[in-house]
């Protein structure tokens, strides 16, 4: 059966494409249609694997790594399989193959496309160099809550972030020409809402109405299929009560029906048979059922398909036509990545792994990561100073530095602060003790000696923050404060006299009021990679400057989580706040003033949305705009000059934000439209100039429907989601 015409506007190969598809289509069994829509992790050649590839019953293969295996698996799709149908290996390279970028959320605190786009293709030549074609990245999911532990894996609390950073992403795995050898399918994950899940508990029930689905959670995603995102991947969730995998608003209606997408939607691994416990399946067959009315076309590890649907096909409980509609965008996937005409990869160029180019593009990032969440003149360590004393439980913890899903990881290619700083300023002028053992320690055994090396330093380093296991996939966390003795030791060493700055490196923001006092110098980098130690040992020295910004707000107390920026007002904003130690003995009920905030954290985060300091100073002049009015259709050009008044070069994000003061449905006190980063000389200034429209000040009113409301609204460019001046301007009635 012919699945579809191709459209009016294909191209002649797109054309081609489609023909050969239907071709295909026209020649296999049920048994072949269901086979290529079966997913099967695999590692090594083995007889059962082997099997059910002649056999035509898997399409496509994640987690085998040695270019031998794959070629051989191939050799038996290509040349012993009936049809000879390629297989695509796929894998979970989520921040680097071999040579380890930071982690998504470092990448984010770039704020730079460009470095995630190179960092992306790195990934893609590494992996793709041992025959991995399709990785499952980038995860846009917007993070809100801290707590949960993939918030890691993905840019932030931000749409406009997340989805500028994630089709960057995209760009670098794909390149403009996906049938290149050495690129690999993106992965849009997780479709949708996965990061709402309630408490920061992975794989939790998300309630998300339909009016900020659309707002906040789905745009990274359409600016995803936008960049040309070959596939997407359902998330564990449910959504009011639907789980992805059967949700078939989200999928058909939404995804292919609004967004006119025509790439591969493949499940999480087990999630259409975990449909049966989350109460939505009565058994295997009935999920298989659901994930295939709903459009889910890759089962990925739950043996449903390949299980059931044959039967679900013949009696008409899946039509045959949604059947080849699936196994057509299987097929389209693989000849898009050119595995028709070149299905296997070179074993003589395999293993592409560290170019020189590699790790310093991934030494730029980790420099361009960090965040300076306090400075009060520690840093950068200046030409006095003799002796550092090294400290802590991650200045030279190689595999930790890497952080969570780093699958393919070789440890000792991590160089670590220790090990960079000692090259820096020699071996005899660093003092390393390490203090506790590990992240979680709590044993107390080990501060006398680092106590001991920070006396006789001139400036000691902690290196502090969160083993790679606390974060990622199903490591959530309620208390996100330094675990273990940390905090301990960093009062031990302040006592010492000797300044200390507390280096992190963790998988989320961590709560840090109560460190922050006994540091005098606080940054923050989200698990750096292979190169972190290097980056890390150019900001500190001064060599290099930092530029990272906060992707997410950082809490001042685990319990403010959810925390994020672009919240609503409430009727009660924060005000006159009154903490519980100042709260007079038998206060009366409405003593603390009755707004919205917590008695024993106060109100907003310790350090904002897009906030971070650098060893220079900038200033903003406030937002001109080109008109005081415009039409709902029309655009307004806000324009910013930025100054670097300081005496050092640096980098500096600028971020426009927009709010609409009054609306039928209330909006948030900001929301980011526009950043743009630009590097400055001392004493240098630019104009930027920034264009808005209609698009960007509407918003989701009636579910689908959105509208821009007349009415005033405010503009600021800034530094962070917390400061700057505001220009005002008017929509027209
Ligand atoms: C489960 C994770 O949720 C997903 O992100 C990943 O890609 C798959 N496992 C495959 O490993």
């Amino acid at each position: 059966m012919a699945v579809a015409a191709a459209p009016a506007s294909a191209t002649g190969a797109e054309r081609d494409v489609e023909a050969s598809i239907n071709d295909l289509l026209g020649r296999m069994t049920i048994e072949e249609k269901v086979g290529q829509l079966n997913q099967l992790s695999g590692y090594g050649y083995n007889p059962a694997m082997t099997g059910q590839v002649k056999a035509g019953a898997v399409g496509s293969i994640l987690n085998e790594t040695d270019p031998a295996v794959v070629n051989a698996l191939q050799r038996d799709a290509v040349e012993n399989s009936r049809l000879g149908i390629p297989l695509i290996f796929a894998r979970d390279v989520i921040h680097g193959f071999k040579t380890i970028f930071p982690i998504p959320l470092g990448q984010a605190a770039t704020w730079d496309p460009s470095i995630v786009e190179e960092g992306a293709r790195i990934a893609a030549d590494e992996a793709s160099s041992v025959g991995i074609r399709w990785t499952f990245s980038p995860m846009v999911d917007i993070a809100r809550d801290a707590r949960w532990g993939r918030i890691a894996e993905g840019f932030g609390e931000d749409p406009v972030l997340a989805g500028t950073l994630g089709a960057a992403m995209v760009r670098g795995y794909q390149t403009d020409d996906l049938s290149r050898p050495n690129t690999m399918a993106a992965c849009m994950k997780h479709f949708a809402g996965y990061g709402a899940s309630e408490s920061g508990k992975d794989y939790n029930t998300t309630w998300i109405p339909e009016e900020l689905l659309r707002d906040v959670y789905l745009p990274p995603f359409k600016l995803g299929a936008d960049a040309g995102a070959a596939t997407f991947m359902c998330s564990f969730n449910d959504i009011n009560g639907v789980p992805s995998s059967g949700n078939r608003k989200l999928v058909r209606d939404i995804l292919r029906g609004e967004w006119g997408y025509d790439g591969v939607m493949v499940s999480d691994w087990g999630s259409i048979n975990q449909m049966i416990p989350h109460g939505y399946s009565a058994d295997l067959r009935h999920s298989a059922q659901q994930a295939a009315n709903a459009g889910v076309d890759i089962d990925m590890e739950s043996y449903a398909y390949i299980s059931h649907l044959k039967e679900l096909v013949e009696s008409g409980e899946v039509s045959e036509q949604d059947l080849d509609t699936m196994v057509a965008n299987v097929l389209r996937l693989k000849y898009r990545l050119g595995l028709f005409d070149n299905p296997y990869v070179d074993e003589a160029t395999a293993r592409r792994f560290y170019a020189p180019a590699s790790l310093a593009a991934a030494q730029k990032a980790v420099e361009q990561s960090a965040i300076l969440l306090k400075n009060t003149g520690t840093l950068p360590i200046n030409s006095k100073v003799k002796k550092i004393a090294v400290v802590g439980p991650m200045a030279d913890a190689q595999h930790d530095q890497a952080g969570t899903w780093s699958f393919d990881l070789e440890k000792e290619r991590c160089v670590t602060p220790l090990t960079s700083l000692r090259e820096k300023y020699g071996a005899a002028n660093v003092l390393y003790a390490q203090g506790l053992r590990h992240s979680r320690d709590k044993a107390t055994d080990g501060f006398a000696e680092a106590v001991k090396a920070a006396r006789k330093a001139d400036v000691a380093l902690f290196f502090a923050g969160e083993e790679a296991v606390l974060s990622g996939e199903a490591h959530c966390r309620t208390d996100i404060t330094l675990p273990g003795a940390q905090a301990a030791l960093l009062k031990a060493l302040k006592a010492t006299g000797t300044p200390v700055v507390l280096v992190i490196q963790a998988g989320r923001p961590l709560a840090l009021s109560n460190v922050e006092a006994d540091a005098d110098a606080i940054v923050f980098c989200f698990h750096g990679g292979t190169m972190a130690g290097p980056g890390l040992t150019r900001l500190l020295a001064g060599e290099e400057n930092f530029s990272g910004r906060c992707p997410v707000s950082f809490p001042r107390v685990s319990g403010q989580t959810p925390i994020y920026y672009n919240h609503k007002n409430t009727g009660r904003p924060a005000e006159g706040i009154t903490l519980i130690d100042d709260i007079e003995i038998e206060a009366g009920q409405t003593s603390t003033g009755c707004t919205s905030y917590f008695m024993d954290a106060g109100d907003g985060p310790l350090y904002p949305f897009g906030y971070g300091m650098s060893y220079t100073t900038f200033s903003y002049t406030p937002p001109t705009l080109s008109a005081p009015e415009i039409a709902a259709d029309g655009t307004l050009t806000v324009k910013c000059t930025v100054t670097n008044t300081g005496t050092v070069a640096g980098r500096e994000v600028a971020q426009l934000y927009i709010r609409d003061h009054v609306a039928s449905l209330i909006r948030p006190v900001r929301e980011l439209r526009r950043f743009e980063k630009v590097e400055l000389q001392p004493g240098e200034s630019r104009e930027l100039t920034f264009t808005l429209t209609g698009a960007d000040l509407a918003y989701h009113i009636d579910g689908a429907r959105t509208a821009v409301e007349p009415g005033e609204f405010s503009v600021w460019v800034a530094p962070d989601a917390q400061s700057g001046e505001a220009a005002r301007f008017e929509i027209k009635k």
